[in-house]
């Protein structure tokens, strides 16, 4: 065992290396650094098991910045990219992920499989440890598969199980419309009506669901639930709720409860195992930059590791051990990875992995500070607009956000979409959500204070 430390990116690191070891071991989760990065690293890399001890200073809002793309505006601009909730910038590492997986295919083929560091089989084990930080996740609840919504409807196959009269599902009014389709036709799938079945809880005038009220209807309406489906952090209002407490209501009253974790992942801490969820799911194509319908992921409690009720199966959730003796039976591999379903895909993992190594060295919780609240600052250029065009729609306080603010603007629709055409065709990117609602999310990995200091001046332009 050898210790180095290195600086890398303002970031103290701590290296000890076992060079002897030619097997990785991917039952325990290992940290792997970035091929090409640098040279010493990449080398070790090929030979043995690493273990990377990041120790993140305080994150800088942009500290990234240098490691992604960024279109381009005119002749020699960039963008003022505030679309990450939709569509996370491209990691450079992503792009050299995905090539270094085409030369191992070129490469190796069909032994690519077996060969190799990480090998294709046991690819997505890579980044577990990576998604346990995120999620706060204990090891063998997360795994990187699928498709937000697949992986949902995948979950609620297992943990949805109408009995009597605890047959409801608990939504809020205004989910994303994949959501409601999902759990709509699960109801149906078990022969219940939506229109009797699906409970939607709604906002307040404010576009807002108070936590307390999320608590409270779970805690009076247990009798009839059969599930509870929440975001983490509300898509079109960009409120966070408090999942800890909506999380203790569900198991205080016997309600199995799942969390869309789409616009939360990667944009606020999580603590998945502690609060107790049943399970979670998430895309990786937003805070996680992983690109255009990047493989996806899920969170299974500890509680449900040896899982034995139904569930959609497939080869890949089954145990590796025994899998290719190509046997009859299902037996499932513990906890999260044994609803896995089809063969990885690895070149779309390959991406996922490059975007994630950022957050390798990225310290979570340093998203909260308010070094990193870069929305804070685009709320104070809001307040400061004369005659207060915008209606800040997201709540303020830092507990019950993440990145994103949805600005309704008060003139309406056409005047709305009129200044919001103004903005990109200034350079910003941001998105509409109709009628009346911009929604802008400053990603503190890779936007900085004057990326937020030039909206605030095109902000103002375009809305006189
Ligand atoms: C909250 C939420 N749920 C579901 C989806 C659908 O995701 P997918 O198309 O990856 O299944 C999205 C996509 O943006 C989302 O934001």
């Amino acid at each position: 065992m050898q210790a180095r430390s290195a600086r890398r990116n303002g970031f103290e690191l701590e290296v000890e290396v076992e060079f002897d070891l030619i097997k990785t071991d991917h039952t325990a989760p290992t940290m792997q650094s970035t091929p090409g990065d640098d040279d010493s690293f990449a080398r070790i890399w090929q030979h043995g098991v690493i273990q990377f001890h990041w120790k993140p200073t305080t994150m800088k809002a942009a500290q990234f910045r240098q490691r992604f793309a960024f279109p381009r505006h005119g002749e020699d601009g960039e963008k003022i990219y505030f679309c990450g909730n939709s569509l996370g910038l491209m990691p450079d590492a992503a792009r050299r992920r995905v090539e270094l997986e085409m030369e191992r295919w070129a490469d190796l083929a069909v032994d690519g499989h077996f060969r190799g560091d990480p090998a294709w089989l046991g690819y997505h084990r890579q980044l577990e440890d990576v998604l346990m930080r995120l999620t706060g996740a204990a090891p063998g609840e997360t795994v990187a598969m699928g498709a937000l919504t697949v992986n949902l409807h995948l979950l609620m196959t297992s943990f949805y199980r109408p009995d009597g009269t605890r047959r409801k599902i608990l939504i809020e009014k205004g989910a994303f419309p994949s959501d409601r389709y999902a759990v709509a036709s699960q109801l149906r799938l078990h022969g219940l009506d939506p229109a009797t079945d699906l409970v939607e809880l709604e906002p307040g005038d404010d576009g807002l669901i108070e936590d307390a009220r999320i608590a409270e209807t779970i805690a009076t309406r247990a009798d009839e639930l059969a599930l509870v489906l929440w975001p983490g952090v509300q898509y079109a209002t960009g409120q966070r709720f408090d999942m800890e407490m909506i999380c203790r209501a569900a198991r205080d009253n016997g309600v199995p409860l799942g969390l869309d974790l789409a616009h939360a992942i990667g944009n606020v801490p999580l603590r998945l195992h502690d609060w107790g969820a049943d399970f979670a799911a998430w895309c990786s194509y937003k805070y996680l930059n992983a690109g255009p319908g990047a493989v996806a992921g899920m969170f299974v409690h500890e509680r449900h590791a040896d899982f034995t009720g139904p569930r959609l199966a497939g080869w890949w959730g089954h145990d590796e051990e025994t899998r290719f003796l190509m046997g009859p039976d299902f037996e499932p591999i513990r906890g999260a990875e044994g609803w896995q379903v089809s063969g990885a895909p690895i070149l779309n993992l390959a991406a996922l992995a490059g975007a994630l190594d950022v957050y390798r060295e990225a310290d979570i919780d340093s998203l909260q500070d308010s070094d990193t609240d870069l929305a804070a600052r685009i709320a104070d250029t809001v307040h400061a607009l004369p005659g207060e065009p915008l209606e800040i729609v997201t709540p303020l306080e830092r507990t019950r956000r993440g990145c994103q603010l949805s600005l309704r603007v008060r003139a309406g629709r056409d005047s709305g979409r009129a200044a919001f055409d103004r903005l990109q065709a200034d350079g910003v990117v941001g998105d509409w959500r109709e009628p009346d609602i911009i929604r802008v999310a400053p990603n503190p990995l890779y936007n900085s204070i004057q990326d937020v200091d030039r909206f605030g001046e095109i902000l103002t332009r375009s809305l006189r």
